[in-house]
């Protein structure tokens, strides 16, 4: 755990990507943590850096990117810290990860039996028969038919759920008390998103997993979450309760996103609105508030000062200057 106690802790941390055009702030000051059993929800539009976050906890990032500030906690100890091999022992045993793009999982030279034994016996040094028997075990927690028919197959033989499912399977074989799920269910149809996520949080209710679930659906994000940290160009803009995030948020980013997707408990009394304008150029941030440009309510402060992180109360915080003590009332 954390120093106070949480499972995972990031503090202010800060990854770039020296390219040839220089460097892009692609995580740039975020602080977010996980406690034990819980379900947190990472929601913000395309390059908002959700991905780059967990992978710079992971220690997977592509060999541009680097972390370059900040802290990663994880069962009280620096991951930033942990030698390539710790590193190692910590992914796949401690913490698993679903990608964003299945492919990096899954290697299609490899029957799936043969991935799934091979973590295995790298973590868990079981024999060869033991790991055959866990491997069609995990292959059933995860409803794959005829698992041990399956388990000879290449990842092509599957169908996308299946291969979804696949993939759970061997972030889950190690038994991890982290599972980071990075848009597990964008590419797969409604339906059998439903059942994966059903799959998802049976697994993290069955065995006190807990999970980060990055998607960009925040419908899944009420459905499975119990907080959520909103991003926003590399930043966190809100983080709070889902019941505080959905019913009072406040951050206009956060109220942005709200209006642009449909609410299935609510009558929708106004027009759907995506927000207007696109995300700052991150090999340039702005000075100020990220936000402030598409920003409806921005003052002459946004754009001069980043804002810092109010505290709204029990766990909810904005990082907005409308939530100043002395900022103007506006109603979101
Ligand atoms: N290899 C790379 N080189 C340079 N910039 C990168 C690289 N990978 C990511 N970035 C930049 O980092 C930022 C954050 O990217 P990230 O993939 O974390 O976004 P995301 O929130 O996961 O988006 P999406 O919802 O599309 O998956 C983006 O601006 C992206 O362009
Ligand atoms: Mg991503």
């Amino acid at each position: 755990m954390g120093k106070d106690g949480h499972l995972l802790e990031m503090r202010n941390l800060r990854t770039s990507f020296f390219t040839h055009v220089g460097e892009v702030k692609a995580v740039d000051g975020v602080s977010l943590y996980i406690d034990r059993g819980e379900t947190l929800g990472v929601v913000g539009e395309s390059g908002s850096g959700k991905s780059v976050t967990m992978l710079s906890a992971m220690g997977l990032l592509p060999e541009t990117g680097r972390v370059i500030g900040g802290e990663i906690l994880f069962s009280e100890r620096s991951l930033a810290r942990l030698r390539e091999r710790e590193m190692e022992t910590v992914r796949g045993n401690e913490i698993g990860m679903i990608f964003q793009d299945p492919m990096t999982s899954l290697n299609p030279v490899f029957t799936i039996g043969n991935q799934i034994t091979e973590t295995l016996i790298k973590h868990k040094r079981v024999t060869k028969a033991e790991a055959n028997r866990k491997a069609v075990e995990i292959l059933a927690s995860v409803m794959i038919p005829s698992p041990e028919k399956r388990i000879s197959q290449y990842p092509h033989e599957f169908s996308g759920g299946m291969r979804q499912r696949v993939m759970i399977a061997m972030a889950i074989c190690c038994d991890p008390c982290l599972l980071i799920a990075d848009e597990p269910t964008t590419a797969l149809d409604v339906t059998i998103q439903a059942q994966i996520l059903e799959l998802m949080k049976e697994l993290s209710r069955g065995r006190e997993t807990s999970v980060i679930l990055i998607t960009h659906d925040l419908g899944v994000v009420a459905g499975m979450c119990d907080r959520v940290n909103v991003m926003y160009a590399g930043q966190i803009a809100e983080s709070g309760a889902v019941r505080d995030i959905f019913h009072r948020p406040r951050h206009p980013y956060t109220l942005g996103l709200l209006k642009s997707v449909p609410n299935p408990n609510r009558i929708q009394k106004e027009r759907l609105a995506p927000i207007k304008g696109h995300p700052p150029d991150l090999l340039k941030p702005p000075k100020g508030c990220a936000f402030a440009a598409r920003c409806e309510y921005a003052m002459k402060i946004c754009l001069a000062s980043r804002p810092p992180s109010f505290e709204i109360g029990d766990g909810h915080n904005a990082a907005c200057f409308l939530n100043h003590p002395d900022a103007p009332r506006v109603s979101m």
